[in-house]
């Protein structure tokens, strides 16, 4: 039996003319808009000392809007309203905060071209990118309203001795600090909101530093689909004030974060320094994805789904492959067919159709990554990088990267960009390959190319990852279909978009009824 109802939205075929061609007008009239945004705290938009603007990493010399920061007066603010607030929002009808959930889905959709312009514009997100950005803050909505119902809809019966009711109660845990990420600003800064108002919290949430203005854009939207603005609060600033003022206070409900490994570990000592309650922290981090290639694979396919694994997004997915294993026998096949295609990757202006890779999300990331480049170079042996574009507008681009290299010890951390590493290996070290993987710490994605079943399952119940594909690319996951997250240094699960997910953000009360 299949778990679940497909509720997922539609997409849009970009290989379809007609309809490629009115979208894409459609997002491009947003290109020269300017946003504005800042810190909402009951319902109320909040202009405070702190004005930031924001330009866009395909054109650093162009300004799309500008937002005001929060700092910890306000944040304590928003967080006294949000503990208020919430007793009696966990007392609404599960349904209907499911409802309020349906309706900003909805109000999404209605808005798509709009949060796709300022995704890309914002995040340098492709169009491509940018439909699927929308749909999974759109499935998630859903997903989470009839999970919600599910798990909260009515009182589990106990047995008991005759004349005793027993009952088990789930509710809400207080207020949810939901801290996000830049790389899917839309879907993941909604898909953690949505999980915590839904089971009846109220939801501090904070975006990352650079892509404050499409998350104030989403919380509009979810305060016109009946939120109240006590229960949702919206607080952009920076991690280092804001984010970690409001993990370090007392009287929090929970933390539902996503973002590096290195911030989840400050956040859990900071969770941990505190007094008072014990509160649930939901990490989703990063990861040192591989991919195992042995000589039953077809080249082709395989080269497809290494492209699209490696580069789609700019490398700048949490799932992205980093280190593709492939077998001696067909590496050098499969390294020339990885050469031919990579020279004919577009990097470019993400609102074209034409791109398949836009910028990385900006100056800072673009210096590390080539200091990476430059690094591992000198250890191993450049295979390929793509033509950069003839631009002339500061964009932050990186060219997709592939090298060889002849250890996956030699990456010291996640590379968070278009930057692929190969190894060889031969049958008689797959044990030691499976070992390396497991031995990073990660255990994000796995991706495995084999037409011998028997090994690409064997191969897939040894590696100590979250998700595994077998056959095809290891990204792009869809809520219901693939829950996604992992383990280890990636993440403390439940996984987002699946069945377990909500049962962080409750809490569980018997009771036991003489009456
Ligand atoms: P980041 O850790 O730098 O920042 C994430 C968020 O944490 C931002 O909102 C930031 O302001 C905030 N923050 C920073 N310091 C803080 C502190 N001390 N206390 C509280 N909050 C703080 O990550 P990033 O660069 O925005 O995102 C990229 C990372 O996210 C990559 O490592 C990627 O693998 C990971 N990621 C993981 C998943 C997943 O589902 N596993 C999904 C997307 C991204
Ligand atoms: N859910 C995203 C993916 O699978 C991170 O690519």
């Amino acid at each position: 039996e299949i778990y679940g109802d497909r509720t997922n939205s539609l997409g849009l075929n970009m290989n379809i003319h007609s309809q490629a061609d009115d979208f894409i007008a459609a997002v491009q009239q947003y290109r020269d808009k300017q946003w504005q945004g800042g810190p909402i705290v009951d319902g109320k938009t909040i202009e405070t000392d702190h004005h930031v603007s924001i330009t866009s990493p395909q054109e650093t010399s162009k300004q799309i809007g500008s937002i005001y920061w929060g700092d910890k007066q306000l944040a304590d603010k928003a967080l006294t309203s949000a503990n208020k607030a919430y007793r009696a929002w966990r007392e609404v009808a599960v349904e209907d905060r499911a409802k309020c959930l349906e309706k900003f889905a909805d109000l999404m959709e209605a808005n798509r071209n709009e949060l796709i312009a300022i995704c890309s514009l914002e995040a340098g997100k492709g169009l491509q990118d940018g439909i699927d950005e929308v749909r999974e803050a759109v499935d998630f909505c859903r997903y989470y309203a009839n999970q919600a119902r599910k798990l909260m809809g009515n009182p589990i019966k106990l047995p008991g001795p005759t004349g005793e009711d027993n009952e088990l109660f789930v509710e809400g845990r207080g207020t949810f600090i939901c801290i996000s990420p830049w790389n899917f600003p839309l879907a993941i800064f909604v898909g953690q909101v949505a999980a915590a108002l839904v089971t009846g919290n109220s939801v501090i949430a904070k975006p990352a530093e650079q892509t404050g203005l499409i998350a104030y854009r989403a919380v509009q939207l979810a305060l016109e689909a009946g939120i109240p603005g006590n229960v949702l609060h919206f607080m952009p600033g920076s991690g280092a004030e804001v984010g970690s003022f409001l993990t370090s206070q007392e009287d929090i409900g929970g933390v539902c974060f996503t973002g590096s490994t290195y911030t989840a570990q400050a956040i859990n000592r900071a969770l941990a320094a505190r007094t008072g309650p014990i509160v649930p922290l939901v990490a989703e981090t990063g990861g040192q994805n591989a991919m195992m290639v042995d000589s039953t694979a077809l080249p082709e396919q395989v080269v497809t789904d290494v492209v699209a694994s490696a580069f789609q997004s700019a490398g700048q997915r949490c799932s992205a492959l980093r280190v593709l294993f492939v077998q001696e026998d067909i590496a050098d096949r499969v390294i020339d067919l990885l050469r031919g295609a990579m020279e004919e990757l577009t990097v470019g202006d993400p609102l074209l159709h034409e791109t398949d890779v836009g910028p990385v999300i900006d100056g800072i990331a673009k210096t590390n990554l080539e200091q990476h480049i430059s690094d591992i170079q000198q250890a191993g042996r450049l295979i390929a990088r793509a033509p950069m574009p003839d631009y002339t507008m500061g964009g932050t681009f990186v060219a997709p990267t592939a090298i060889e290299i002849d250890s996956i010890s030699q990456l010291v951390k996640e590379n968070f960009g278009p930057i692929l590493h190969v190894i060889r290996y031969s049958t008689d070290n797959i044990d030691e390959v499976i070992d390396s993987i497991n031995g990073t710490g990660f255990g994000l994605t796995f991706g495995i190319h084999s037409r011998n079943e028997t090994f690409a399952h064997d191969v897939a119940s040894k590696i100590d990852v979250g998700n595994v594909y077998i056959n095809r690319n290891q990204i792009g996951a869809v809520v219901g279909v693939q829950p996604f997250g992992g383990r280890g240094m990636s993440g403390t699960g439940p996984k987002a978009g699946g069945p377990h997910y909500l049962t962080r953000f409750i809490t569980e009360k018997t009771r036991t009824d003489n009456i």
